[in-house]
């Protein structure tokens, strides 16, 4: 039998993250600058090689897969890797198949997710307020996304809504966007702005809001417990008593989560990051594609990079300025 993937601090890798595509219909300000160069199309493995690329990690013990990009759904022909990626889920193998989406397409496509196997679903959402989203994704239309999040569950999909806390922005949505997550049966996540892309003049301690102030500032109209439960990524979940519901924090900043880390990000040209926070990468498409008939060199590649993955990241924003940033744009890696 192959070995597992085991890393140098004895962490089993389980989580691949897959960037379908670079390219996406939104330009979050916090994601994108608005004039990116995109990839050209030869730079991207075609399906068929995420396929196998995909399916030879689950053969290695990757259990839980998320499509991400860019936009995912914006990829042409991604239901048919979805639809050939539930072979894995059929086996066993897989346990979780999903995605990370802007939502945008979910009204043309949460049908088919469904049927192939897809269940749980994360969309990145930051502000109920349309002028506030138009700015924050500066070309993206919220009726759209609330559109196809409501096409999600009709579809039955399970909806965890994913928000960037930013400082100014969305401070004062934090109790509406907890009430409509509460009366929408829906989870809610609040991420920590991390230090990646080209920053120019923007400044992420500006925009940054720290998730123990949104946890204060939630313990002062609900009681707040912690939940030990976890759903294999790297958020820590509360309940409030009062609504029932739970509230996630992603606190890369205020908490690190990197000593329990089981995931490694896999980009749409084959790169493979052993850590959103860091630059080290591994480059696969070589060994897949110069070894159409074996899986073999690939698979010590893998074995190979794994055997590299850093303790964490380095992002700091202490001493009032940034540290460890990571000049690759987050649709680069997906997240
Ligand atoms: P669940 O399966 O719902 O637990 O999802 P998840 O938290 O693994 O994935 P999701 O796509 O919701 O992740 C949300 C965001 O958390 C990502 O887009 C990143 O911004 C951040 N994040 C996820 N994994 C990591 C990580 O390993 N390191 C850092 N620094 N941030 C991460
Ligand atoms: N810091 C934190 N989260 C980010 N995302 C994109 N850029 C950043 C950043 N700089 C989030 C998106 C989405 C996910 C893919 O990553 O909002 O939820
Ligand atoms: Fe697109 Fe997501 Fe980046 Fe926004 S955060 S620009 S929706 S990839």
């Amino acid at each position: 039998m192959t070995p597992k993937l085991v890393d140098p601090f004895a962490r089993a890798i389980t989580y691949l993250r897959v960037s379908v595509t670079d390219r996406c219909d939104f330009r979050c300000v916090y994601c994108m600058s608005e004039n990116m160069t995109f990839l050209p199309k030869r730079e991207l493995l075609t399906l068929e090689e995420l396929d196998r690329l995909c399916t030879a990690f689950v053969g290695l013990g990757v259990e839980k897969l998320r499509v991400t990009g860019g936009e995912p759904l914006v990829r042409k022909g991604i239901l048919a890797f979805f639809q050939s990626m539930s072979r894995h889920l059929e086996s066993g193998a897989l346990k979780e198949l999903t995605l990370t989406t802007n939502g945008s397409q979910l009204h043309r496509f949460a049908t088919d997710l469904h049927s192939f196997g897809v269940r749980r679903i994360n969309v990145s959402l930051d502000t109920l307020d349309a002028d506030k989203f138009a700015r924050v994704t500066r070309w993206g239309r919220l009726r759209q996304v609330l559109h196809g999040i409501e096409a999600a569950r009709s579809a039955g999909l399970r909806v965890k809504i994913n928000a960037v806390a930013l400082k100014g922005f969305n401070e004062d949505e934090l109790f509406s966007m907890t009430e409509w997550c509460a009366s929408e049966d829906m989870d809610l996540t609040w991420i920590e702005v991390m230090p990646m892309g080209d920053l120019g003049n923007e400044n992420r301690i500006g925009q940054y809001w720290p998730v123990s102030d949104i946890r204060h500032r939630l313990s002062e109209r609900y009681t707040v417990t912690d939940l030990a439960h976890r759903t294999g990524g790297p958020a820590r979940y509360v309940q409030l008593e009062e609504t029932r519901q739970q509230i996630g924090f992603i606190t890369p900043l205020t908490h690190n989560f990197c000593e329990s880390c089981n995931r490694v990000r896999l980009t749409c040209t084959g790169e493979l990051y052993m850590c959103l926070g860091q630059e080290d990468k591994a480059d696969l498409r070589l060994p897949l594609r110069s070894h159409p008939d074996s899986d073999t060199p690939l698979v010590q590649a893998i074995h190979a990079a794994i055997g590299r993955k850093p303790k964490g990241h380095d992002f700091d924003y202490s001493r009032q300025q940034v540290a460890g940033q990571v000049s690759r744009h987050m649709s680069h890696t997906g997240g």
